[in-house]
């Protein structure tokens, strides 16, 4: 199969695009899109052959359930089984945008892989126009994971899926560089107080703000004896060379290095301008120190920009858990399989 990378950021070719991706998803094929997040392997969630083609393209465990994209609000209805209150609230507030709500859904509707053959669906409205105008376009809803090939970093730009699923899927649609860059807050709303199970875009702190109490399901890893998000049992976003979490602190970080390299191996460093050291045999930046946005943003980029070297380890400096941080080092921690760099 080719892949075609197509950009949509003039007027004249961004119909041609949309009418040939609806083409193919309406004729049960998968197309990659930009997400306000990362960019998503979409095929249409009522469709149970074209999904599968999404776990064939991505050599994903099929017990993985899936998120359900919708274009409009008002869609969401016809999913779920209904619609608690708490939904409303956090509709109204956060969508278009990068919070998922998981809700009992409607059987019947979404192909069974979706969901995994669980009793709930995953659903959010992306907050990004090619992903948007897409969904419109189509009229359906789209099941997309991460366009990434199992196991890797989410793909933040078009060349990042390209790399993954060249000769997988027939089309990327190029929407440039995702903005925020770790993927959406998962929210089990079935439950009472609703409980994060993945912290993401929208933080813990502007949903208490609203609905007071969240619980955010902690160590992800540990499971739990029924894993709520299935997907939190497996280890994501693995670089090629071993990672570990180090602490935010310049002397430290020369002395791990110092140790590194008496042991004749290199390393590449994933952290903050201000912690930039010429000691590091590679040094990936994800912005200032206290800009957690940033680090979300150019996370996934740096951890690729890393496979790409031949260090032997990557030390990904750590940050504190407040605001979009927690997702940071969410994701940090699934790479690391929670290892730390310790003198
Ligand atoms: O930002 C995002 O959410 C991106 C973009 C493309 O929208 N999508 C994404 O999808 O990250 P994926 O498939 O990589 O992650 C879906 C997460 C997994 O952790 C999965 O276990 C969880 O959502 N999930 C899906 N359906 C669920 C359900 N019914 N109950 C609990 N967790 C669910
Ligand atoms: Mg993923």
């Amino acid at each position: 199969m080719k892949t075609y990378s197509k950009m949509v950021d003039n007027p004249v070719d961004k119909d041609a695009v949309y009418a040939q991706a609806v083409d193919i998803l309406r004729s049960g094929g998968v197309v990659a899109f930009p997400t306000e997040t990362v960019y998503g392997l979409g095929a249409i969630a009522t469709d149970e052959k074209a999904v599968q083609r999404i776990f064939e393209a991505k050599g994903r465990p099929a017990d993985n359930p899936l998120i359900v994209h919708i274009g409009r609000k008002e869609d969401v209805a016809q999913y779920v089984a209904e619609i608690p209150e708490v939904a409303n609230t956090l509709m109204e507030a956060f969508w278009p945008g990068p919070l998922t709500l998981v809700m009992e859904k409607k059987p019947g509707v979404i192909a069974e892989t979706v969901t995994a053959g669980m009793h709930t669906v995953a659903i959010r409205m992306p907050d990004h126009p090619v992903a948007l105008q897409l969904l419109q376009k189509l009229e359906l809803p789209l099941a997309a994971p991460s366009a990434n090939r199992s196991g890797k970093p989410s793909p933040t730009e078009a060349a990042h899926v390209y790399h993954d699923l060249m000769g997988r899927v027939p089309l990327i649609i190029d929407g440039g560089a995702t903005g925020i860059g770790v993927e959406s807050t998962v929210l089990d709303i079935t439950v009472t107080p609703p409980v994060i199970l993945r912290p993401g875009g929208i933080v813990k702190e502007q949903l208490e703000e609203l609905i007071g109490t969240v619980h955010l399901a902690t160590k992800p890893n540990d499971v739990i004896e029924t894993p709520r998000a299935p997907g939190m049992k497996y280890t994501h976003y693995a670089p090629d060379a071993p990672l570990f979490v180090i602490e935010s602190d310049a002397a430290i970080i020369e002395r791990a290095l110092d140790t590194i390299h008496q042991q004749k191996k290199r390393a590449a460093i994933i952290g903050p301008d201000e912690l930039y050291t010429e000691k590091a045999d590679w040094y990936f930046s994800t912005g200032a120190m206290d800009n957690h946005e940033a680090m979300a943003t150019n996370l996934y980029k740096a951890i690729r920009q890393c496979d790409a070297t031949d260090a032997d380890m990557i030390l990904a400096i750590e940050t504190d858990l407040s605001g979009i941080g927690a997702a940071v080092m969410n994701r940090l921690d699934k790479a690391s399989d929670g290892k730390r760099f310790t003198e």
